[in-house]
């Protein structure tokens, strides 16, 4: 009998695992004329798709592919976390949405403090103290108000709603990590049957009612009905009960800002990504307009010389971030001076061609990098017109603060860790911050997040962006000089191996073969240090050339999925 019962869930587990591989049929490479969407979920991406088909534009087809992802990808996809896009029309305007989120009106700059003045470990990271007032809903919906073709809001949200509520298998991706942060989950919520059982397996199904509950108020009333209402008082009673100081006025006042892109030229290309609160714009282009003084082409791809300039520059481009940005709206960044050749040049006066600076020259400071793994995710669409958006959002970590709000079936986030704690100590990307990202009521917390587009002769050339923490920035910048100056197409410009350095901690982190033994030992002589590291980054990206959508997910992430037509 007992033999009998082995074979039959040896059997069942067969049957879930092909039918996951079926499901989870991801194309990594794609070629195709018309349309094309790039995101962390194959599900997600055909709903992209669809809604082109069925004549949406990319916005709508943005809008889809993010509330299906919310329900695929609970990891990072969200109605509790926030982000960015850039949206360039077909006819050349180019705009950044911030939809980031916002301390509460309690927050203030010793929050995580204890009456030492020395940070509580912790308090910014898990419970409800670690919550920002998410910024998602009304991010999309203030992207469909003004951008969007397709005239029903309710029919972006059709798909997600069937997707919750009759179901989808989970990949193994997905399963590994609900098991994973298991014991995060039970917690913070004790009582939770949606997100916590025994083992998941691929191929198990994860059914949301009431997450479809949540998506057909919104669909329904509009952002509405998550930040006023029922929904609303759910996430504040939620983030309460965990310890936090969120208010319904906060959710209440939550407003997304469409703001001027940071524009940088690079070469024959026009570089377009976010400006603060996200860092990503600014840093970006401080590093494309310093290697654009060197003959990178020429020097080849990771070879010394090349590897050498860019991690010098990174270190001056991160020390930058820690002390200059945060909010703008509170916060005077120096945005033109920052990019301004002449503090460029003199902000690499100092580096030499065959010795690394220390980070301590540049800026004093030491620590350790937190363990947890991160979760973000991107999504790149170009429409048949060319209209172009590039969006990235997260909940900062895995399942963010891992508070669910329980009745309605959404993971809160932990963005609040991404503000600077207390001068010179580092977040959970090992980054640090001063005065610009202090913690004050209703500044968004700084980011490194950097969807970005790049046009050549006023056309749409590449769309692109990644998760990865603090190393999101190098990501887009690698990938970009890996087709600009290295002659990738985008498929191997995306899945070639990546390197990075932030300041602090001084160390390049790299991929295995990133480099040959003897560049390392180079590298060596020169005075870095190395730390090899599984992986950076998952770029999704789209190249148009010779009148193709060439779209490549990441192989570094298991369920990333082009598609188009
Ligand atoms: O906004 C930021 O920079 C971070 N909260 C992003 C987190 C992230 O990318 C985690 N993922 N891999």
């Amino acid at each position: 009998m007992q033999k009998l019962f082995l074979i039959i869930i040896s059997l069942m587990l067969v049957w879930s695992c092909q039918n996951n591989s079926e499901v989870y049929k991801t194309h990594k490479h794609l070629i195709a004329d018309t349309a094309m969407v790039v995101s962390a979920n194959p599900f997600a991406s055909k709903i992209g798709v669809q809604i082109m088909k069925q004549g949406g534009n990319a916005i709508d087809a943005l809008v889809a592919t993010n509330f299906a992802l919310a329900v695929v990808y609970p990891r990072a996809g969200n109605l509790g976390g926030g982000g960015f896009m850039i949206i360039r029309t077909p006819k050349g305007e180019a705009t950044a949405l911030d939809f980031r989120e916002t301390a509460p009106a309690q927050a203030h700059k010793n929050l995580y403090l204890d009456s030492q003045g020395n940070v509580i470990p912790g308090l910014s990271r898990n419970g409800g103290l670690a919550v920002g007032v998410p910024g998602t809903v009304a991010g999309l919906y203030a992207a469909w108000q003004k951008y969007g073709r397709l005239k029903k809001w309710s029919d972006l949200l059709a798909p997600a709603i069937r997707l919750a509520e009759e179901g989808f298998p989970v990949s193994e991706a997905e399963a590994h990590r609900l098991n994973k942060y298991k014991k995060d989950f039970l917690k913070w919520n004790p009582t939770n049957k949606t997100f916590i059982k025994d083992h998941w397996l691929a191929g198990d199904y994860l059914v949301q009612p009431e997450l479809a509950k949540t998506l057909k108020i919104i669909a329904t009333k509009g952002p509405k009905g998550f930040y006023e209402g029922a929904v609303a008082q759910a996430i504040v009673d939620k983030v309460t009960k965990s310890g936090g100081i969120m208010k319904i006025e906060d959710l209440k006042n939550y407003c997304a800002k469409f703001r001027e892109p940071i524009v940088v030229p690079y070469k024959d290309y026009q570089v377009i990504s976010m400006p603060p609160p996200s860092s990503g714009g600014i840093a970006l282009g401080q590093l494309l307009k310093i290697v654009s003084r060197y003959p990178l082409k020429k020097w080849g791809f990771h070879t010394y010389k090349t590897t050498h300039l860019m991690v010098e520059a990174e270190k001056r481009v991160y020390a930058d971030r820690a002390k200059y940005l945060g909010d703008s709206d509170f916060y005077p960044v120096p945005i033109d001076s920052l990019l301004s050749e002449a503090y460029l040049t003199r902000r690499m006066a100092d580096f030499r061609m065959d010795k690394a600076t220390p980070s301590k020259a540049i800026f004093p400071g030491d620590f350790k990098l937190h363990k947890e793994s991160f979760e973000t995710t991107h999504i790149s669409i170009v429409d048949p017109d060319k209209m172009a958006v590039s969006c990235t959002t997260t909940l900062n970590s895995n399942y963010g603060s891992k508070v669910i709000v329980d009745d309605y079936g959404f993971f809160l986030n932990n963005e609040m860790d991404d503000f600077s704690a207390k001068p010179g100590v580092p977040n959970q990307f090992g980054l640090i911050g001063a005065e610009a990202n202090a913690i004050a009521p209703h500044k968004r917390m700084l980011s490194s997040m950097t969807p970005s587009i790049v046009t050549k002769n006023d056309h749409v050339f590449m769309v692109l962006g990644t998760p990865g923490g603090s190393t999101i920035i190098t990501s887009v910048f690698q990938t970009i000089l890996n087709v600009v100056d290295f002659d990738m197409n985008m498929y191997e410009a995306v899945q070639a191996k990546r390197f990075h350095h932030q300041f602090l901690p001084d160390y390049i982190m790299y991929e295995k073969k990133a480099f040959t033994p003897e560049v390392i030992k180079q590298l060596k002589q020169a005075g870095h240090h190395l730390k090899q590291v599984k992986s950076i980054g998952y770029v999704k990206a789209i190249l148009l050339s010779n009148g193709h959508l060439e779209g490549a997910g990441d192989t570094r992430n298991q369920d990333d999925d082009v598609e188009g037509y």
